[in-house]
Order: C-alpha cells, then structure tokens, then sequence
C-alpha cells in the first residue's frame, strides 16, 4: 500500500479503510450491472460490472497492493483465475508444471488445453535439472505450486524464475497455501500469481473466488483483456467477503501455522503415522529453501498412515475438524486426496506422484492446538497396529 506499515497493518489501513463519500468503514458493495453515460461522447470509469465494478476494484487493487503487483484480477473461482491466465497461451504452445499440482488444474490442463493443441509435461519442480531437461523450443509457461498439494514439496522460486527468464517463458505460480502474508512471488521474479481466494485470503469456508496479480503492466493489459472475453468474475457480495477475511489474514495464519508447526511435531513422532509432511519440520526436504523465500511455513500438513483402512478408522473417530474438500479456514479441514482434491488424477498418476491411499491432508484451523493434538491421539488409538511382517 506503498507505505511504510507492515503488512498486518497495512491489511487495515489502507486506500478502502474509509469509503470517501460517506466515512463508511466497510467497502460499499455496489450491486449495479451497469452505469449511467453522463457525456454522450466520453464514458465513464465504469460502463457494466462484467469490465469494471467498483466493489470487484476495490479487491482487485487490495490483492495487487499486498502481492506487489500492479494489477490484480477477481475471478468466480480459483479456477477461473487459473484457467484465464492459461488463456494467455495459444495452440501450439507448450506448459511444464508441478508435478503433483491440484487436481482441478491437473484436470484444466490435461482434458482441457490439451484439447485446444496445448501441450503439456509435468515434472518434479524440486529438482532444478529435471526442469530445465524438459524446457522445448516451444515452452511459454512454467506453472509452479510451491508448496504443493498435497505433497508440500517446496520449489527453489528463484530457481525457477531464472530457467524461464533464460528460455523466454513466462513463471506461473499458485500462492494459494502461502498468500502474501507468507510470500510473495512477484518479488522473486514470478509473472503471474494465482490464488484460489476460497482459501486462506477470505478464510471462513464461506466464499467460492480467485485472484491473479501480475507486475507487467503489458501483461496486465493482455490479462484484463482475457477476463473481459471469458467474463468469470467475482461477484460483489463475494468481492466484499474476501475484502472481509483479508483483513484478519494476518493473525489467523500466524496462530494456524504455529498450531500446525505443533500438531506436524506430534504426528511426526507418533508409531501409526509412517510420515509426515510439513516444510516447518527441519528434516523435510524443502525446509531450507522454504525458510529463504518465504516468511513462514503455512498451516497445511499431510500424514500418511498404513492404508485406506487406517484412513478410514482415523476420519471416524476424529472428532474436531470438518471432513471436507477445501483448506485454509477458521475450522480445521481434514481431507482425503485420494478422493477429494485428487480424484481428478487417475490412480496410477497418484500413486506414482505418492499421494497414496494412507494420505490425509489437514488444513489447520484456529482452535487450540492442544485440544486437535488430544483428538488425533485418541482417534489414531482405534488405528490397528501394522502386523509386524516376518520375512523369509
Ligand atoms: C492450490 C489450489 N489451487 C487452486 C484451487 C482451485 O480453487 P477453487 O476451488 O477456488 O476454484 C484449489 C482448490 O482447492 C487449490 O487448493
């Protein structure tokens, strides 16, 4: 916001703290489709809601602000927020992406793009080579998750961003898990950044939205252009439920991820967790390069028991969080990859990229920590033991 307040302040006091016509303290939600033409000959700033809404602005410009960006985009869903900004490739052209990436993108780009002569390779993002072995002649997009769903592999930013500056691709990248408060991509070079706002940004599993932000004003101009003619925007009521939750973000990620810091040491030393997976643990694998690009390791975990049996006894005796498809909410969310955030992906496709039947993926809330952790105990207590294997 281009002052000198940290970012939790800023997520306050900012250019919409106070509505200029009336001192209001909450953003106007203007419901208007379109707007009156007072100069035959010069329109107006806004002419109908599908180009431009006041409300929809209002978020577009907060998001741009905390990402460093210079504009920002308010899209129906993530998806739509992910599926515009592929728009911005055309037939012929050729995607690298995170391997285990959500599904729902997994699905956009292998049942749909590929339909309209867009070509795709997925790989391990972790591994900098692997990258740039896969980079063609033809690559425009490298599509980053970092950390990824539901794996949370971490992906080298800067890495990345280098490789695609040097083959003249452009660097994608889905900031759901982290948001600004965590990191910010634009600062490392990246040229798109993407949100699924159902999540952490608006934080209280009571709003479907997405977000894209860019730095380049010309890429800016291609992108708006894109949400114009596709036309997924963001509603205002909605526009004005993310404008509600950013405000706490701040606060709401900090205890979530101190929370799931916690709950991740636990599950790490129990017996009938065979692994956990949390960047705040210092033997995960990316646990360095987290700590070098981001402020924080966020409030999503996965933990893998023996099987699909294990599964199943643990999610009937939990008793705090919501079994659900989503995360990043006031309520803890536990899932199951398997067959939710994942069942786009075929079997084989999962197993190979180990989001495996024994998966869970917990998305930590906001209630104490001692009181999931007790809950956990007690639930992976009715887990049966693996039978101890004999061999020869
Ligand atoms: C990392 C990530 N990106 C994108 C999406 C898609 O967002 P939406 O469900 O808002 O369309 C999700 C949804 O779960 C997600 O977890």
């Amino acid at each position: 916001m281009g002052s000198s307040f940290s970012f939790q302040t800023n997520l306050l006091h900012n250019k919409w703290k106070v509505d200029k016509e009336t001192g209001a303290v909450s953003v106007p939600i203007q419901h208007a489709s379109t707007f009156h033409q007072f100069d035959f000959d010069e329109f107006g700033k806004y002419d109908y809601s599908r180009s431009g809404n006041p409300t929809r602005e209002a978020l577009e410009e907060t998001i741009a602000e905390l990402e460093g960006g210079v504009r920002g985009f308010a899209f129906s869903s993530g998806m739509a927020a992910i599926s515009t900004a592929f728009l911005l490739l055309s037939k012929g052209d050729h995607v690298l992406v995170t391997e285990d990436v959500y599904g729902g993108t997994y699905r956009m780009i292998t049942e749909v793009l590929s339909r309209f002569g867009i070509e795709y390779t997925f790989v391990d993002m972790t591994d900098l080579h692997e990258v740039a072995s896969h980079i063609r002649p033809n690559t425009k997009v490298i599509y980053v998750e970092t950390p990824s769903n539901p794996l949370l592999k971490v992906t080298d930013i800067r890495g990345i961003v280098k490789l695609a500056k040097a083959n003249g691709c452009l660097t994608f990248l889905d900031n759901t898990f982290m948001t600004p408060a965590l990191q910010r991509p634009l600062e490392l070079g990246v040229d798109v950044v993407l949100h699924s706002a159902t999540k952490f940004l608006s934080g209280h599993s009571d709003v479907v939205a997405g977000l894209a932000v860019v730095k380049d004003p010309k890429l800016a101009e291609r992108l708006y252009k894109l949400q114009n003619a596709f036309g997924a925007v963001l509603g205002v009521q909605d526009a004005w439920l993310v404008l509600r939750g950013l405000k706490t973000l701040h606060v709401r990620l900090k205890q979530s991820s101190e929370s799931a810091m916690k709950i991740a040491s636990f599950l790490a030393k129990h017996p009938k967790v065979e692994e956990v997976y949390y960047p705040g643990l210092s033997y995960h694998s990316g646990h360095s390069v987290q700590r070098y690009q981001a402020a924080g390791f966020g409030a999503v975990l996965s933990f893998r028991l023996a099987d699909e049996e294990a599964v199943r006894t643990f999610v009937k005796h939990v008793k705090i969080p919501v079994f659900a498809v989503s995360l990043g909410a006031v309520e803890s969310i536990l899932s199951y990859p398997a067959k939710m955030s994942h069942a786009a992906m075929p079997k084989e496709e999962r197993h190979r990229r180990g989001i495996t039947d024994g998966l869970l993926r917990l998305s930590v809330g906001l209630e104490a920590a001692d009181d999931l952790i007790a809950d956990f105990n007690e639930a992976l207590f009715h887990v049966a033991n693996k039978p101890i294997t004999v061999e020869g």
